[in-house]
Parts: structure tokens; sequence; C-alpha cells
């Protein structure tokens, strides 16, 4: 394995245990996950975490509707963001639940630590809250309908609030996160959620109410009967629970604080830029070093809901298109940071035409003339033209480079074109040097040129591992690369020819669409 190049902590956002994994959850983990699988291939020690969001309101109201207790609803509905890990072939290393022991303690440790310094103080909240959102409003935020009810501008129903209630000093944070901002350009990306947060926060800040005292499903706060943790500040502690917080000399705190990424759905953007980053300056300890807020997907043009029944599970798309494509589509398809529209016509599209009739096809196509042609024997040659070269320059080296630079800013539908095109660029390579002409014409040719395929798929195989898990492994297997020949330093070394294949497979079916089904079935 290559060099260690040092630590990389990646987190998704802890999921709220009220509803059942969908499109949009599985994009955000996705996302995380080819960060992960991609750093730890290229030699950092990556710590990627994800979880679920168990306390609040919202999710007491959702049990007491069940006829359940909240930790029984808990238990359900954390169980699915599990599953959901497993089947979508994610590789966390660890999955943190708020209502565990461990992550009390970090979040009770913080708040002391808050208390200490003096930024807590206590007085009474009236105000707008958003039960929905877990989210309070300033009466400017809001709309009125006809009936007098007030909207939030992510269309979630407020009510009018009052009780005791601690509150977080965020109002004297105004000025040192517009200069940790200013001094911090990458921290929040994309661009433009960047300017809009700067916006937020230039209008001033007001003190946040922390503490809850109406409900009891939550985090206590420390020498304070009746008061529970306002959620939020409840859920973005998870991050440094993982590492071993409140201990801040733990290894794992030591190692991987501050977070590389935390990586958030454009909705959640201000708890994460800017409440996040005060209470943790508040307490002395570093902000991370980015929050990165995707877009949202709709679903042929309406919003994804369960009033309109076009919510997609993460179950759905694999029943029809398995894991590996599905994680290839969604990164593909919409310039991440975008909102994006989900259809099945542009799923089976963009799937045939770049992975069963790309990459699928390239394989399948080289092996089995290798196969065939070359008693399966992978040949030893190394008579390269300046034409096999070029190839094998573009994909031996510089596709790596470019993956690597576009995945450090989260680009990972620029990343993939340019895997598209190195796979293009092979395919075009084959139908200009047409090997199976050479056969007769110039078998030692003919040799050279399935070598630099043989070679190419093999390059491919590696870049495209954390896009595609388990379809890589299928056809780095067929080459018989060792399991420790797979991280990116062995793309600098070169297929040793001269070993026996076994008969290919195929690794990317074409997905037939629903029309040519039915037709056919007519
Ligand atoms: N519990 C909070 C996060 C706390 S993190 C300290 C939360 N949970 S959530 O379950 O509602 O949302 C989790 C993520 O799913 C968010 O990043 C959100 O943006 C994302 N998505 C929910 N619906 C989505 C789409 N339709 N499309 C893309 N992502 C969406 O917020």
């Amino acid at each position: 394995m290559a060099e260690n190049k040092g630590a990389y902590y990646i987190t998704t956002p802890i999921y709220y245990v009220n509803d059942k994994p969908h499109l949009g959850h599985t994009y955000t983990t996705v996302s995380c996950d080819v960060l992960a699988r991609f750093k730890r291939l290229d030699g950092y020690d990556v710590m990627f975490l994800t979880g679920t969001d168990e306390h609040g309101l919202k999710v007491k109201q959702a049990a007491e509707k069940k006829g359940v207790t909240p930790q029984e609803h808990t238990d359900f509905f954390s169980k699915n963001f599990r599953d959901l890990a497993e089947v979508m072939n994610i590789s966390n290393d660890d999955f943190i639940r708020t209502t565990e022991e461990r992550h009390k303690l970090a979040a009770q440790g913080l708040w002391n630590k808050l208390v200490e310094k003096g930024h807590i103080y206590k007085d009474s909240y009236s105000g707008w809250y958003a039960v929905r959102d877990e989210a309070y409003y300033g009466e400017d935020e809001l709309t009125v309908t006809a009936d007098g009810k007030r909207i939030a501008p992510s269309g979630a129903e407020c009510e009018w609030m009052e009780e005791e209630s601690y509150f977080f000093k965020l109002s004297e944070w105004t000025e040192p996160l517009l200069k940790f901002y200013e001094d911090h350009p990458d921290f929040i990306m994309p661009q433009s959620r960047r300017n809009e947060v700067l916006s937020f926060v230039k209008g001033g800040l007001r003190d946040l109410s922390i503490s809850r005292t109406t409900f009891d499903w939550g985090v206590k706060v420390p020498n304070a009967e009746g008061h529970v943790m306002y959620v939020w500040i409840d859920a973005l502690t998870n991050y440094i629970t993982a590492l071993g917080y409140p201990d801040e000399n733990a290894d794992m705190f030591k190692k991987f604080w501050p977070a590389d990424v935390h990586m958030v759905g454009k909705d959640i953007i201000r708890f994460h830029a800017v409440y996040w980053p005060a209470f943790l300056m508040a307490a002395n300890i570093a902000p991370p070093k980015r929050v990165f807020a995707h877009g949202w997907w709709t679903i042929e043009g309406e919003k994804m809901s369960k009033s309109l029944g076009n919510v997609i599970s993460p179950y759905d798309l694999i029943e029809k298109y398995g894991v590996d494509a599905s994680r290839y589509f969604m990164l593909r398809e919409v310039p991440f940071g975008n909102d994006g529209d989900f259809s099945d016509e542009q799923a089976v599209t963009r799937i045939n035409a770049e992975l069963a009739n790309g990459l699928g096809n390239l394989a399948q196509r080289t092996l089995s003339m290798i196969f065939k042609n070359c008693d399966a024997v992978i040949p030893a040659t190394s008579a390269f033209t300046d034409v096999d070269n070029a190839l094998l320059k573009m994909i031996r080296e510089e596709l790596i480079t470019h993956i690597r630079r576009e995945l450090d800013v989260q680009k990972f539908h620029e990343a993939l074109r340019y895997f598209k095109m190195a796979v293009d660029a092979a395919n075009a390579y084959i139908d200009e040097q047409a090997p199976w002409k050479l056969k007769k014409e110039d078998p030692a040719r003919m040799e050279v040129v399935l070598y630099t395929l043989a070679e190419c798929i093999r390059c491919l195989g590696i870049v495209i591992q954390p896009f595609i898990p388990e379809t890589s492994s299928k056809l780095l297997d067929q080459l018989k690369i060792d399991a420790d020949a797979r991280g990116f330093d062995a793309l600098s070394t070169a297929l040793v020819g001269g070993f026996t294949i076994d008969k290919p497979e195929g690794i990317f079916p074409r997905i037939e669409r629903k029309d040519e089904t039915e037709g056919q079935a007519a």
C-alpha cells in the first residue's frame, strides 16, 4: 500500500428517525462513501461516520402517534439506516446514534464547556418554532396564510412557543464567523451556498435558544432540572462524540479533528456553517475544514413526498439498476451542489450508454478477444507505438490526477466525466486498431494492442473502485489483480503479462427499457 498521506475525516448528516431512507439520504451517504473509499485507496487513513439523530419533539410525536415509546421507535428506524448502509455497500467506520451513552456524555461535555466559558445564560424564549425543521424562525422570515398560519421558508408550519430556556450567545459570533469565512474561503461550498450563509450572518445573529422544557426526549441539560438540549446542539455534537469527545486527548480526536468534510443537504447548511462553528469556537475547538451542501432531487419534476406517493427508496433503485449502477447514476447525472431531477428514462439512458456500452463493452470485447485469440493468456509485450503510449499515459497517469483534483472539491460529476472520456478513448482505440483483423495480418501487433487494452482495463478498474466497488472488483478479479495491488499507487506499475484468465463474464448487463420489455411481451 502507498505511503500514508495522513488522516481524513468525513461525515454524513445523522438522519432523523421519523422516515425510511429514500433517494435523498442515499445520495448524501453514497457521495461520502465515494470520498472515503477514494481517500483510502489514495493512501489516507480515513474515518467515515454516519448515524441517526434520535431526539427532539418530532420523534417524540411520531412515537406517540404509533403508540410506542420513543426508544422503541428510534430502535426500529435507526436500523433502517444501518440497513441502507449495508445494501448500498457503504464503508462507514462507525455508526452513531444520539441515544447512546457515549453521545450523551459528549453533548453534556460540550454544554459544560460552554457554560464554563460564559457562553450560555438562562432567560425565557418566546417565538416561532417549526417542529418539522426543529428550527426557530424570526417573524420577518415567515409568511402568513389567509387563516393566520405562520409558514417557514421551508414550507413547515410554525407554532408560537413560550418557555424558560437556556440561550447560547450566538449574537457575539457574528464578527468572528465573518472573519472565519473570509480566512477560509473554501469552508462553505459550493460558492452559491457560501454567499447565502454570508448574507444571513451579515444580517446579524440573534442569541439561540438551546434548551426545551415542554418535553423530555433529549439529552438532559447538566444541573438544570426539566431542561433537555435543543436537538441541533445535541445532533451536531455527534461529529466529535465519535472521536472520543469530551476527552480532547483521545487518540481519535487528536488524529481526526477537525473534520475534512461535513457533507450536508442544502436545507441544513445554516446549522452546520453558522451554529456549529460558533459552538466549537466558543468551546475553543477548531471548526471543521469544509461544509459541502449538495442539492435536492425532485422526481420527474415534482418534490419527493409521501403524499404524492413518489418517494424513491434505495431498494427501488437496487431492484431496477443494481447497487453500482445506482451509485454511478446519482453522482454522474447532476453537477454536485445543484438540484437534480430523477427519472427512470434518464437513468436507463445513462447506465446503458456509459456502463453497459462504455466500460462493460470495453472489458467484454477485450477480454473475450484475449480469451479466444491468445489462448486466454494476457500477452507479454513491450513493443509499444506512440499511439499505444499516448493512451496508456492518459489512463495510467493523467486520469487519476484529474479525478483526484475534482474530488478534492467534491465535483463527482466532473471526475466521472474524465472517467468516461478515458473509456471512450479506449473504445475508440479498439475500433481504430481493429485487433480482430490483426490475428491473421500481424499477430505480434495484435498482442500489443490487446495488452494495451488489458492494461487500460486494469487502470480503469482501479480508479473507478470508489464509485462502483463491487463491479470494479469483479473486473479486477477477471484480470487476476491481487487485493493488495488495487491501491492508486499500483497505477505507477505496469501489468505483467503472461498469465491465464478465465472465460470473461459481462459486468454490466444492458437495462431493458420498460417499453421495450412491454413491446417484447406483446
Ligand atoms: N437530522 C438532521 C441532520 C442532523 S446532522 C447533525 C436532518 N436529517 S434528515 O434525515 O432530515 O436529512 C438528512 C439529509 O438528507 C439532509 O442532508 C437532506 O438534505 C437530505 N435530503 C432529504 N431529502 C432530500 C432530497 N429530496 N434530495 C437530496 N437530499 C435530500 O436533516
